[in-house]
């Protein structure tokens, strides 16, 4: 059979676009502020930031090193970097992974659809509180309406995949990822200097460390690895599609900058304006859908600045969901030999078949439960903190152990090209530190031991 050839990122700033736009979506302005809001705050915002530093970057990186070396999908590359070993079996587990992901993400980019076409009619326009967190309810409630802008996002996100990397990802992720920035910054201005602000930063910024327990630090090790979108091979995917000149550890660095400063920025947009407008800070999925139209609400050109906002939120989750399906299409094309289009078909179908429960599992009285779990919190659990923790892990220790020493110089270097000062300190921490830091995080979240 001819070999076609791979399509690929046509330039530097198109892969960190690419990439950045894979990590950056409703993990960082949507799930970040639940977690922290959840988790105590500033204790958490301070274990996150130590984990994205010491386990996020090293494991992006790894993805990063395994694609491009093998330039093939999450489990071709395992193929064929360890052939005949059990390895491709981490390949499996991250399409697996990113088709939980995509079923119950799906659900919530769906809102960002809904309520774009709110604020298109003015439909926040002088609501308080009360009325904005019923109608939330509201609409959980018409499970139909959630399936269907559910059921159009898969459908626009299988349309950009089907059109394949250069000229659909790329092209928009290059443009739209740096307006998201420039909004989020007004929006960070407007909200603390609301009345009342100081507390909400002070909530984001003064840390209690009574707080922290085991359960704290699994939130944040698998928050981390959900918003960098590493775990699961997302980043295997696209690493096989930079060019063999790239500096994959500048990239990396670039895009774990970038996430973690939507992130941050995120929580200083929704937690001051929280607690300006009485909104609590463990209100979990209204924390961002009620908390920012009450901001807009208190903005001259808030009509303007509320649409802009939630069709930003909708092409930040759009990209993220680009590169979760992409996984999936990438392991059927080249590893079951479907064509892009009936892969993509196929990879959408399915998604949609689990996706249908996560979002129907959000009414009142769903029958829709698993172990006191909604369907959707339970795909949500099963992602983050389990299969992301122990594919990220797995992933440390194939580059670390298995690859070893001279072709991570090899691939770090670019062949001896580049001069990276601190690859002895990267390969520690990749062989060592990072692998024995998520296991304790991870069996210690799971109450194994204290
Ligand atoms: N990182 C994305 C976000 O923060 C979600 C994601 C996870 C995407 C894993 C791809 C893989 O929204």
């Amino acid at each position: 059979m001819a070999k076609t050839k791979r399509d690929a990122f046509g330039s530097k700033i198109g892969i960190i676009a690419a990439a950045a736009g894979s990590a950056v979506g409703l993990g960082n302005i949507y799930r970040f502020p639940c977690e922290l809001g959840n988790n105590g705050g500033a204790a958490f915002l301070l274990v996150y930031l130590a984990i994205v530093l010491v386990l996020g970057v090293p494991v992006m990186l790894s993805e990063f090193i395994i694609g491009r070396r093998s330039q093939a999908n999450a489990v071709g590359s395992f193929k064929k970097l360890a052939p005949k070993t059990f390895w491709p079996i981490v390949g499996f587990m991250g399409v697996f992974c990113g088709f939980v992901i995509l079923a119950f993400y799906s659900t919530v980019s769906g809102w960002t659809l809904e309520y774009i076409c709110k604020s298109l009619m003015n439909g926040f326009h002088g609501k308080d509180l009360a009325i904005l967190e019923q109608e939330f309810s509201d609409f959980h409630n018409m499970g139909w309406k959630n399936v269907m802008w559910q059921a159009f996002f898969i459908f626009m996100t299988g349309f950009v995949v089907f059109k394949g990397v250069q000229k659909g990802i790329e092209k928009y992720s290059k443009i739209l990822m740096p307006m998201l920035l420039v909004i989020l910054m007004v929006l960070a201005v407007r909200s603390a200097t609301l009345p009342g602000a100081k507390e909400g930063l002070a909530f984001l910024f003064h840390p209690d460390f009574s707080k922290l327990n085991g359960e704290v630090l699994i939130s944040a090790l698998g928050q981390v690895f959900f918003s960098l979108s590493v775990g699961m091979g997302a980043l295997i995917t696209y690493g096989s599609y930079i060019q063999k000149n790239d500096n994959l550890a500048t990239t990396a660095l670039s895009v774990t900058l970038s996430d973690t400063l939507v992130a941050v920025l995120a929580g200083i947009v929704i937690f001051p304006a929280a607690f300006s407008f009485g909104v609590q800070p463990e209100a979990g999925m209204g924390l961002v859908f009620n908390t920012l139209p009450l901001i807009f609400n208190q903005m001259t050109g808030g009509y303007v600045f509320c649409l802009i906002f939630f069709v930003l939120l909708a092409v930040a989750a759009l990209t993220s969901t680009i590169s979760l399906l992409e996984v999936m299409v990438a392991y059927l094309v080249e590893e079951i030999h479907i064509k892009r289009k009936w892969a993509t078909v196929f990879a959408c179908a399915a998604t949609m078949c689990l996706g249908v429960f996560a979002s129907l599992s959000l009414m009142d009285n769903t029958p829709f439960v698993i172990g006191g779990k909604t369907v959707f919190d339970g795909l949500d659990f099963l992602s983050s903190n389990i299969l992301l923790p122990v594919g990220g892990m797995l992933i440390v220790i194939f580059v670390g152990w298995y690859l070893g020493k001279k072709k991570f110089y090899e691939e770090i270097t670019n062949g001896g090209q580049l001069k990276i000062r601190i690859k002895t300190l990267i390969l520690f921490i990749i062989k060592f530190v990072a692998p024995l830091a998520i296991a304790i995080i991870f069996i210690r979240g799971l109450g194994l031991f204290n």
